[in-house]
């Protein structure tokens, strides 16, 4: 179009035109810059974006760097000396016994802060110059914390037979006290300080406890008085003494402790160095018994079977000052304690629980037990899926040493 124009057109117009010309391309030119801007921008826009990504990454490997750098000045830190703070003496130092033996006097960090640190507690001291740098939370023994016991056994009193009166009882000095000291305080009595479960083996002394413990809402801690029985002197009286501590810490809280006459029989003369760590052990006991605040939130429980050997000093009032003796079980006990343990059992219908009840004379709780778990087993060996009389009559026999016939003679006895 611009050729058939410019052909016949005078001088003048030809330039116009070819500045025309010019313009377009100039224009053609600057769009195609723009157009390149734009491509640039964008270019820069992703860079910019990476550059944040990388400033990121940097300040994450940054941290890093860091963390790993404190952790490897935690790895070259020298380790400290503990040991046991025993006087703050006037001009500022102190006193320490480090566990490697030795007493020291030693400087304090100006980081400690002079109100946390007391006579009797533990210290973290530098290995060169033994300057205390740090107070240690109050160690307990492991074998301590472990007697708190967290995961209450699934025993409840409906588990236990024939002991109904004793039940009352325990719930009655155990747990009124700890639930309501009002009642006490009001009639300005003190409640029994401790219980004495007593009676043969097996009828049901740690059972009881056990249903306690997991019926209370109270910290329950349970010893077996034997783990008191340490090798060194002096360890444990130490024991006791944490126990009761983490007792006093967690109140309201029960104690138990099982099979007390390990530390508890009688103190005789002709004793072997053995036995005196014994009776130490026995006396920190009672002296922690006696150092109650008798409406206290801790309540003591001990279960024996042998009453007759224990140290009277352990059951005069203000100790074990209630006695709760676990007897055999009567013929109702035995019915009971048969019942509770063939809930689960399929029984046959010629079995009758009174009439094993009225079998079993002098019978344990652990025997009925015993029984009724041979029962099945004779069951099982017959590959039959019910308990039938006569597998009871066999686990009698069995379990007592009784002979009732049940091996000759099938089906029914009575
Ligand atoms: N009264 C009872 N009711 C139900 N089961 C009982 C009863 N007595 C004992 N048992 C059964 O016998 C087992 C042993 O009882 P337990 O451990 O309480 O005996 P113990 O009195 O503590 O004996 P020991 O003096 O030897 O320690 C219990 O786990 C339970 O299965
Ligand atoms: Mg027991």
């Amino acid at each position: 179009m611009v050729e058939s124009e410019s052909s016949g057109l005078p001088h003048t117009e030809r330039l116009e035109d070819l500045y025309l010309k010019a313009l377009r391309e100039k224009i053609r030119k600057i769009k195609e810059l723009e157009q390149r801007v734009k491509k640039l921008e964008e270019v820069n826009r992703s860079l910019e974006m990476e550059k944040k990504l990388m400033e990121r990454q940097r300040l994450k490997l940054e941290r890093e760097v860091r963390s790993l750098r404190k952790e490897i000045e935690k790895m070259n830190a020298p380790p400290l000396i503990t040991g046991t703070l025993i006087e703050l003496l006037p001009d500022g130092r102190a006193v320490v016994k480090s566990t490697t033996g030795p007493n020291f006097v030693v400087r304090i960090s100006s980081k400690v802060k002079r109100e946390s640190l007391s006579p009797g507690c533990m210290v973290a001291m530098n290995q060169r110059s033994y300057a205390i740098v740090e107070v240690l939370p109050s160690s307990k023994d492991p074998v301590v914390m472990n007697m708190e016991i967290e995961e209450r056994p699934g025993v409840t009193y409906n588990d236990i037979g024939g002991l109904k009166e004793q039940i009352e009882e325990i719930r009655e000095t155990v747990e009124l006290p700890l639930l309501r000291p009002d009642l006490f305080e009001k009639v300005g009595i003190e409640p029994p300080k401790g219980v004495l479960l007593y009676g043969p083996p097996g009828c049901g002394k740690t059972l009881l406890a056990k249903a306690v413990a997991s019926q209370t809402k109270a910290t329950f801690i349970r010893v077996i008085a034997s783990e008191f029985v340490r090798k060194y002197i002096g360890e444990g009286a130490r024991l006791v003494r944490e126990v009761f501590q983490l007792a006093r810490e967690k109140s309201p809280s029960i104690i138990f402790i099982d099979e007390i006459d390990a530390i508890a029989a009688k103190r005789l003369d002709d004793s072997t160095s053995g036995d005196r760590e014994v009776h130490r052990t026995l006396m920190q006991l009672l002296s922690e018994m006696d150092g109650f605040d008798p409406r206290g939130d801790v309540r003591i429980i001990g279960a024996t079977n042998r009453p007759d050997i224990l140290d009277p000093a352990i059951l005069r009032p203000g100790r074990f000052d209630r006695l709760i003796e676990i007897p055999l079980p009567s013929e109702e006990g035995r019915y009971e304690i048969f019942k509770i343990h063939t809930r689960r059992m399929n029984l046959s219908d010629d079995v009758s629980l009174r009439e094993l009840a009225k079998l079993t004379e002098g019978a344990t709780g652990a025997d009925i037990r015993q029984i009724c778990i041979e029962a099945g087993m004779f069951a099982i060996k017959e590959g039959r899926d019910y308990v039938s009389n006569r597998d009871f009559l066999l686990g009698i026999e069995k379990v007592l040493k009784k002979e009732l016939g049940a091996k000759t003679q099938e089906g029914m006895y009575f």
